[in-house]
């Protein structure tokens, strides 16, 4: 079979390999259909991801059929359609006896640590993968992933029915969070440099967007709230000054949830935490959102309304990665289809 790998930076390569084979009873082979490009597959390609190790077989964004299962497996059969849950997980560990296996201390993520989805067999265990209504299309049901995210940041977030939620950065991640934020039933502000990409957010239900480049977020988010500031801030620009904004315009008993991997400082002084009582979160990847979204998914709630602008063939990948970094104004999801 093939496989698309990167042996080292800037470099890619289609291989023949051995397809995988089942080893163990809890595990599941599966062929695969389609799979995303995200940013963080860019950031190994380009090998400015600290946490990647080389070679390596990218992809975290994958949906497929499964083939044959093992002989302990009760949750899948073959000619299920599947998405792929990417962490893997010590199950001892503080963070995940505190349910909360995504930051665990042992974590693996299919795709950076480990081999991903560009291939076209995988095998996995059982529960890193999530049955899917079948008639839905492939090309929907592969952005499970990114909208855990989103379903994450919401969930750190706190955002219930009612709250104001402002959104920075109208990019693939901000979208998704954006789904998640209106489904909670929050009233959605978004920002962005770009009127394209504000206009996208404005398609997805946002119900006020800001362009940063032209406008004051301060003075626009408070004529919006009417003074009070917005009640949870997600950060999906990541930015040290975004950072910043975020504890700026947040209310009086508010939440900031922070999704970046920036390692600069930024300056953030300590009277607004006390006095407004901010509660400042992290979101990393999710915990348990998968059934969650594979429900909204299910459901009919969840669709992608023009999120996915490209698609290439698996043999045209490197054509993909080219396209994908010279157009960023063009593209927002970009899939690799395999067949
Ligand atoms: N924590 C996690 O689990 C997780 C998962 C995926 C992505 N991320 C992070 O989320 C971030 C967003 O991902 P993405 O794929 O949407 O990125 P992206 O670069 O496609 O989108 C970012 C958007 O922000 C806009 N922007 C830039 N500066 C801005 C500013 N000052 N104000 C408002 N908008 C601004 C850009 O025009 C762009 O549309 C990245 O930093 C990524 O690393 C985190
Ligand atoms: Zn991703
Ligand atoms: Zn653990």
């Amino acid at each position: 079979m093939k496989a698309i790998r990167i042996p080292k930076p800037m470099e890619i390569v289609i291989e023949e390999v051995e397809r995988p084979v089942i080893s163990g009873p809890n595990e599941v082979l599966v062929k695969i259909k389609r799979v995303g490009i995200c940013g963080s597959d860019m950031h190994i390609y380009h090998g400015t991801n600290p946490l990647a190790t080389y070679p390596r077989v990218v992809g975290h964004e994958v949906a497929g059929e499964v083939v044959s299962v093992g002989e302990t497996v009760t949750n899948l059969k073959p000619g299920d359609h599947v998405v792929v849950e990417p962490i893997r997980y010590c199950g001892k560990c503080y963070a995940c006896r505190k349910g909360r296996p995504n930051v665990c201390n042992e974590l693996s993520v299919f795709g950076v640590h480990e081999d991903g989805g560009m291939r076209e067999y995988i095998v996995l265990p059982e529960n890193q993968l999530h049955a899917v209504d079948p008639s839905l299309d492939w090309d929907e049901i592969v952005l499970a992933e990114p909208y855990t995210i989103g379903a994450q940041a919401v969930w750190r977030g706190n955002v219930e029915e009612g709250d104001t939620v402002f959104i920075q950065g109208s990019g693939p991640i901000g979208i998704c969070v954006l789904k998640m934020a209106k489904l909670a039933g929050a009233t959605v502000i978004m920002s962005d440099l770009k009127e394209e990409r504000l206009a996208f957010a404005k398609d997805n239900g946002a119900d006020f967007v800001i362009n940063a480049g032209t406008l004051s977020i301060e003075e626009k988010i408070m004529e919006f709230t009417k003074g009070e500031g917005a009640n949870v801030v997600i950060d999906a620009v990541c930015l040290p000054s975004t950072f910043a904004l975020s504890l700026n315009v947040a209310s009086v008993a508010g939440t900031v949830v922070v999704l970046g991997f920036d390692e600069r400082p930024s300056q953030i002084p300590q009277l607004q935490i006390t006095k407004k009582e901010l509660t400042i979160v992290g979101s990393r990847l999710q915990t348990y959102q998968f059934r969650k979204v594979v429900s909204l998914l299910n459901e009919n709630k969840l669709k992608e309304n023009g999120l996915i602008t490209h698609k290439f063939s698996s043999s045209d990948v490197k054509e993909a990665l080219t396209f994908v970094e010279e157009n960023p104004d063009i593209v927002r999801k970009a899939l690799i289809v395999f067949e």
